[in-house]
């Protein structure tokens, strides 16, 4: 029988990946702020995006979960939003065309600031400073300053995930996603590209069924999902003093909610299941998520997902495979196959991004687009030959135009990263490489679907 849970008995727990704040008295006050402050989300959409999370478990929708690795105050700006939400779209898009299903859109974005480290301390040129651990905890410049934990960046994290929120509200209902615009979609420096000219192809016949579905009489009036899309927000519940203030009870149902997310996720390093994270998370009536790498055994899982789906809800557990190209063909397939003959109803993504970071010949951290292709279609492969459903995508990627992943029909090489590489954490796809990987995809999900051949090699 697990003990009772409440939004603070994760204090119990041993804890993995926490800053020291020099001042607990300060970390205190500032987490008794934000407890007064207004929740992000509400209980309700919650709610909504586990029941679409359920369709995604039943086989009926499919789930793209997307942005960037850390957000960071110097990058936020209303263009950057719009951009990751639109590239989003845009993918959603292809995906719903391509395969004839729908898709569940949620973010890493409006939240998404707490980075695990694989060392507490950084060192460099001799000098040993605390490791940066996102924007909420402290400073990127390698300096005793930047990175002592301040307390205060909590407050501004808050206050850009709500200013980020606001915005993404606006923009899937006030008009922007309406279907209608989807030809104005295409990113300025993606519209000249292959993928920009297939995209503008699908956006044209989807206009042309618009205005067929308009001429017997269906608009945006009359249909408003024509005008709107439901567009929901995640981030890893890492810094859990800053989870535990947003953690509400909702009014409604008396149960309660971790506020600060639609969906919160349990990363690769902190999901042991007698500690903290585990027990925080269980206690939230949110979906939830939890990575997978290869080092996961079958038992443990079975007891991790005991532990935070005991009811076996579908939809309340998403199980985020990060395996890495060259091990994903050998490791999940056991996973599959125990999971399923447990009957548990889970929701399985691919996460392709960080089983294959390399290190570039020139320094910089990588990944190899063919990498993050190869994972995606022995992750689809794999659950064709067990007969599971493979639900879902999840990305690290942008809205610009950076260069940060090798590889893609830009054909950006180890040497192309040094021109605009701007993540504070990992590497992201651009918008280009995002969308032609919604392309390849939408392949791969059809012939699920359809039944049809896979395909055989990458398109161009
Ligand atoms: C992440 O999603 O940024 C992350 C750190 O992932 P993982 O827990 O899978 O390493
Ligand atoms: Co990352």
């Amino acid at each position: 029988m697990a003990k009772p849970w409440s939004p603070a008995s994760w204090r119990d727990r041993p804890i993995r990946q926490q800053p020291t704040y020099a001042d607990a008295d300060a970390r205190a006050a500032v987490e008794a702020r934000l407890g007064d402050f207004p929740p992000l989300v509400f209980a309700g959409e919650a709610r909504n995006l586990r029941a679409q999370l359920a369709a995604v478990a039943e086989g009926r929708a499919f789930l793209l979960q997307g942005g960037d690795c850390a957000e960071s105050f110097a990058e936020f700006h209303p263009d950057h939003i719009r951009d990751t939400f639109r590239v989003l779209l845009q993918m959603a898009v292809v995906l719903t065309f391509g395969a004839g299903c729908p898709v569940v859109k949620l973010g890493r974005m409006a939240g998404q600031f707490a980075k695990p480290r694989s060392g507490d301390m950084e060192t460099q040129d001799g000098v040993d400073l605390p490791s940066y651990r996102g924007d909420i905890v402290n400073r990127i410049e390698f300096t005793a300053q930047a990175r002592e934990p301040q307390p205060a960046l909590m407050l501004e994290a808050y206050s850009q995930a709500a200013a980020t929120l606001n915005l993404l509200r606006a923009f899937a209902h006030g008009g922007y996603a309406d279907l209608h615009q989807v030809q104005r979609w295409n990113l300025g420096f993606v519209a000249g590209s292959p993928q920009g000219e297939r995209y503008r192809d699908i956006a044209y016949r989807i206009s042309e069924s618009l205005d067929f579905m308009a001429a017997c009489g269906l608009n945006s009036d009359n249909v408003p999902e024509l005008a709107r899309t439901d567009f929901f927000t995640s981030h890893e519940a890492l810094l859990l003093g800053y989870e535990q203030a947003l953690t509400r009870i909702d009014s409604t149902t008396g149960d309660w909610y971790d506020c600060a997310a639609h969906l919160l996720w349990i990363g690769e390093r902190t999901r042991a299941l007698d500690e903290a994270h585990v027990e925080f998370l269980r206690g939230v009536n949110n979906p939830i998520g939890v990575k997978i790498g290869p080092t996961m055994d079958e038992d443990t899982l079975v007891h991790l997902i005991d532990r935070l789906d005991p009811h076996n809800q579908p939809g309340r557990l998403t199980l985020i495979s990060r395996m890495g190209a060259d091990k994903v063909a050998s490791v999940l397939p056991p996973l599959l196959s125990r999971v399923k003959g447990e009957g548990r109803h889970v929701v399985w993504a691919c996460d392709p991004m960080h089983g294959n970071t390399i290190k570039s010949s020139t320094g910089y951290k990588t990944r190899p687009f063919d990498k993050i292709l190869a994972e995606v279609r022995d992750f689809f492969q794999a659950h064709q030959a067990e007969g599971t459903y493979a639900g879902g995508v999840h990305f690290e990627m942008t809205g610009r135009d950076v260069t940060e992943c090798i590889g893609g029909a830009q054909a950006i090489t180890e040497e192309g990263l040094r021109d605009r590489y701007h993540t504070h954490c990992d590497p992201r796809l651009n918008a280009s490489q995002s969308l032609e990987l919604a392309f390849l995809i939408a392949e791969e999900l059809k012939a699920v679907r359809v039944g049809a051949e896979r395909p055989v090699a990458a398109a161009q």
